[in-house]
């Protein structure tokens, strides 16, 4: 059997229709979207055409889309730009953001003395919106409210459409990393209350070092990185052209198939959540795993066992790709932050396993083959 590759929430493989367009884009379009020529107009326009397709999928408008390298940078931009433009004083997030959000915390916490307010967090991950609001009523300076969409760990999916409400109502700014959900979960920004938006293309079978910002008209910033006048002033450098194409059009395709991949994934992730509860006594798992959850993640906290230790090793020794992140103590392994925070036992190992269209019931078997072996359970002869 080939390599079964359940790490789709670290990254996804590029689809041939994207890696075919974004060759023809490097063999064909070689132009400097800024120069005035006939090839450097012919890149222009095709960055405009992408941009099109992204504020199209997100129903903003073509102005409020810019394109960054990525997740990292777009999340970067949005807070520390809002900090040092937009009088922001206090900012409100929670313990589980990716690192690029609560390492950028920290950064403005400490070289700006501004306020960061982490929000405790349910059991399995949920925003408590009683405490949002809580929080932000308790203040009256101006506030960014920073909230992931769903967690990359773990899955659990935040209410943007009720955070947007509270932002609103105590005329707060909202940000939202929405890397893991863009292109699976509809986003239509015109609904929402919501000033910035992250979103990176490869999560969803699209290129790395490619992503945007989505920055709420209303709400203007200064260039986080200072240069050229590309991307109406917002962010200097030459536009990497091929990556901008194969993002669009990963964008496309994830919402051409959404409905149907989500139904297949879902579908993937409950035989496996059933097979996993069938065959290994005491399991649990981290984050939501129902409704509230995103469909391509699956945090399983495995009861503790001797071969914890090793358990990624040795799935990958069987030709599986998952990822950690544990409570561990020790000091040996660096442990997840989202895990600890969830206040769970310590003694679980959490292991995510994340999905995509290409995977199959028969890889969920076998993995479940090669579980069943690790952990020494009798396979019924
Ligand atoms: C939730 C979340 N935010 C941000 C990022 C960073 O995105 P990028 O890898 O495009 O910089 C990731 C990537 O792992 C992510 O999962």
């Amino acid at each position: 059997m080939n390599r079964i590759y359940l790490d789709n929430a670290a990254t996804t493989h590029i689809d041939q229709e994207v890696i075919d367009i974004m060759v023809d884009v490097m063999q064909t379009h070689y132009g400097n979207p800024s120069s005035i020529h006939t090839e450097g107009r012919k890149a222009r326009a095709l960055i405009e055409v992408a941009r099109k397709s992204v504020a199209n999928a997100l129903n903003a408008s073509i102005s409020e889309i810019y394109f960054t390298s990525g997740g990292t940078e777009s999340n970067n931009t949005a807070l520390k730009c809002a900090v040092r433009d937009l009088n922001i004083k206090r900012i409100i997030s929670t313990k589980f953001e990716h690192h690029c959000v609560s390492h950028s915390l920290s950064h403005i916490q400490r070289h700006q003395g501004i306020e960061v307010v982490l929000l405790d967090n349910c059991e399995k991950g949920n925003i408590d919106l009683a405490q949002l609001e809580e929080s932000l009523a308790s203040g009256n300076t101006k506030t960014l409210v920073s909230i992931m969409h769903a967690n990359n760990e773990i899955g659990t999916i935040s209410d943007m459409k009720a955070i947007g409400e509270l932002c609103r109502q105590y005329n707060a700014i909202y940000h939202s990393d929405t890397v893991q959900t863009i292109g699976h979960l509809p986003i239509d920004v015109s609904q929402l209350n919501i000033h910035f938006l992250s979103g990176a293309a490869h999560k969803i079978h699209g290129p790395k070092g490619t992503g945007f910002l989505y920055i709420n008209s209303d709400n203007l910033i200064e260039p986080f990185i200072d240069g050229g006048s590309q991307e109406k002033n917002m962010r200097g450098g030459t536009e990497n052209l091929h990556g901008i194409v194969g993002m669009a059009k990963s964008l496309e395709l994830a919402y051409q198939h959404m409905d149907e991949r989500k139904t297949y994934i879902t579908e993937l992730k409950n035989y496996f959540i059933e097979q996993l509860k069938n065959n290994i006594p005491n399991i649990d798992f981290n984050g939501e795993i129902g409704e509230n959850s995103l469909y391509t993640v699956l945090n399983v906290a495995f009861p503790e066992h001797p071969k914890n230790e090793m358990l990624l090793m040795n799935l990958d020794i069987n030709g599986i790709s998952a990822s950690g992140g544990s409570a561990c103590t020790s000091g040996a392994e660096k442990g997840s932050h989202v895990i600890a925070a969830l206040n769970k036992d310590t003694f679980r190992k959490a292991v995510r396993f994340s999905f995509s269209h290409h995977n199959t019931f028969e890889e969920i078997d076998y993995v479940m083959q090669k579980l069943k072996m690790i952990y020494g359970i009798e396979v019924p002869a």
